[in-house]
Order: C-alpha cells, then structure tokens, then sequence
C-alpha cells in the first residue's frame, strides 16, 4: 500500500526492542505494530517518543494478535525464545515451533497477503512451518515467505572486510543455505569487490562465519543470542522487502521455497524482490569445488530440518 504498516511480533525481546528502533526510523514505514505477550504498551510509549513519521502502536496477548497483523504488508517475526550455551538452534524446536504456527495462522486469516519475514530460530525448520499453515489454510504463496538469514551475510561482510582491510559498507559476500551451522554456506569465491582467499583462509573464514551465533551465544553466557547484530539484520531485510513492495527492485539472499538446489525444497540464494515478494529466484551462481562440497554436505542437513518442520504441522 502507499502507506505501508509492517507488524513486529515478538516486539519486547532481546531482538524485538532494537529492531522496532531501526525499524522507527525507516521512512518506508507508515505504521508499526508492535505485538508481544508482554511489555508493548511500554515499548510502543518509548518507541512513539522519536522524533520520526512511523506511527507506533501496542498489541499484547493473543486477543489483540488480529488487530496487530491486518492490514499489514509485511509481519516480521522475531519471537520465541533464544539460545543458551550448549543448545543448537534445533534445540529450540519445541518452543518456537508451536509459537510461529499460531502467529502463522493468524496472519493466515488477518492479513493473507503479507510478506512474513522470519527470524524465530530455528529459521530452517520455521519456515516451512509458516508455508505448511498457509497451505492449511488455503492462502499459500511461496513468494512470500522469507527466512532472514540476513544476519548471515552481514557477518560474513565483517569478517572478510575485517581479514582483508576492505570497506566493510562497499564488501558484499553471499551466503546461501540455511540459518544453521554447516547449512550456513559463505559464498568466498563470489565476493565483491573481487578477492583472492588462501585455501587456508577460506577453511578459517567459513567455520568462523557457520559458528559466529555460537561465538555470540557463548559470549553471552546464559544471557540469550544475537540481538543487536540479528536486530540491524532484521531491519535491512525489512526494509528491502518494502522497497520491493514499491516496485523497486533488489537483490538479498533469503531462505525461501526453492529450486535453486537440487533435492532440496527450502534454500538460500540471491533472490530477487519485488512487489509480490520473491520475484525471481538468481541460484547459487559459479562456485568453487569446495563451495559445491559444502553444499552437497548442507542438503542432508537441510531436508532433516525441513522435514521436521512439514511433520509438526501435519
Ligand atoms: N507471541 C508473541 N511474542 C512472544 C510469544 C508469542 N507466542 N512467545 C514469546 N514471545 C516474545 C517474548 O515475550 C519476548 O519478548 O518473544 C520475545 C523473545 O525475546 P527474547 O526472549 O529476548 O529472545 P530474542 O533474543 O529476541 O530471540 C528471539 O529470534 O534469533 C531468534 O533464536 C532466536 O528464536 C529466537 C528469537
């Protein structure tokens, strides 16, 4: 619409609060809906506070779910709860498995048509989670549902800037595959601006970036994931998805219904946006014989995740 409304549920968490800031400041945003189960009407009186056009407003509980996603374009989806040391994202399932299908089946029936943007982990069972419930319900698109597997990609950007004294801002690195460990596929050899790696490099930076949430979690010694980093990530995919929905288009990598890999029906790539989402799917692109190693190696994995995720909504 002209004037876009984009939904945050999960809008009081570690992730929730700082990307309803960025997300305040985005001047695509007309209205922004914050839901939670706790803690809105405080964080939207906060966040209505700034000095910006986005009008903020407070949903909490699931009696005023309906109210937060109609209407919307798009519903981001960070809530559920996170990490500790020692749990993967998998360990996660039982939780946020049970919270993303709810929160599906509502916007299933307020708002069919908005682009759901998800970061609940984990990402690569959640998702097809999402997809199962909009077939369920008879509003399945596969345009537009998304992973943000953003978060990826920004770390990746870090790290090799970082490594090679690039610009960070100027670096860009795909990352294809999943949101989790050895699914999580940094794509070295398609850097820009154009860059020579070691073979010792490359088998230092890709485990690196496969377990930098762990580096994260660990760090933070009980106290939750990433959130500021993930918080940042969430707002730049959000913003691309809005920029899209105005006919601009662009390009991010995002976990979405695909068939840019073989045997496998969820994947990352380049894809690019549009007004109904997922316009074009660009595939994984020339890669290194290392790269289609990780990727063959990812597959298994992946279909394990996605087959978990099909088999809870069933
Ligand atoms: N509906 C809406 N919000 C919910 C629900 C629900 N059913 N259940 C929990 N929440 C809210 C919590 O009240 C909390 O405000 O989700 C928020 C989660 O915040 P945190 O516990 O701080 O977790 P966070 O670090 O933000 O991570 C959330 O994102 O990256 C993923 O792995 C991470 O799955 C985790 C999620």
């Amino acid at each position: 619409s002209s004037s876009p409304k984009v939904a945050l549920l999960g809008a009081s968490g570690g992730i929730g609060q700082p990307l309803g800031l960025l997300l305040k400041q985005d001047k695509l945003i007309a209205n922004l809906a914050l839901y939670d189960v706790v803690n809105t009407p405080g964080v939207a009186a906060d966040l209505s506070h700034i000095d910006t056009n986005a009008k903020v407003s407070a949903y909490t509980g699931s009696g005023e779910l309906h109210a937060a996603v109609e209407g919307a374009d798009v519903v981001v989806i960070p809530a559920g709860v996170p990490r500790k040391p020692g749990m993967t994202r998998d360990d996660l399932f039982n939780t946020n498995a049970g919270i993303v299908r709810d929160l599906v089946a509502a916007i299933a029936k307020a708002s069919p048509k908005a682009l759901i943007a998800i970061i609940t982990n984990p990402v690569n069972s959640t998702v097809p989670i999402a997809y199962e419930v909009l077939k369920k319900a008879g509003v399945y698109d596969k345009r537009r549902v998304f992973g943000v597997t953003t978060l990826d990609v920004v770390r990746a950007q870090a790290f090799v800037a970082e490594l090679k004294g690039l610009d960070a801002s100027k670096t860009t690195v795909p990352v294809i595959g999943g949101h989790a460990g050895i699914t999580i596929i940094p794509l070295l050899s398609q850097v820009k601006p154009a860059t020579k790696f070691t073979d010792d490099e490359i088998k230092k930076l890709t485990p690196r970036i496969q377990d930098a949430g762990t580096e994260v979690v660990n760090a933070k010694a009980g106290a939750g994931s990433a959130t500021l980093s993930m918080a940042l990530a969430g707002a730049r995919f959000t913003n691309a998805l809005l920029r899209g929905l105005k006919g601009e288009n662009n390009v991010q990598c995002s976990y979405v219904a695909s068939d840019a890999v073989k045997g496998v029906e969820y994947f990352s790539t380049p894809v690019e946006l549009g007004p109904n989402g997922v316009e074009k799917i660009l595939g994984v692109g020339k890669v290194s014989a290392y790269e289609q190693q990780l990727i063959d190696a990812a597959v298994s994995e992946l279909n394990k995740n996605v087959q978990k995720g099909v088999a809870f909504v069933k």
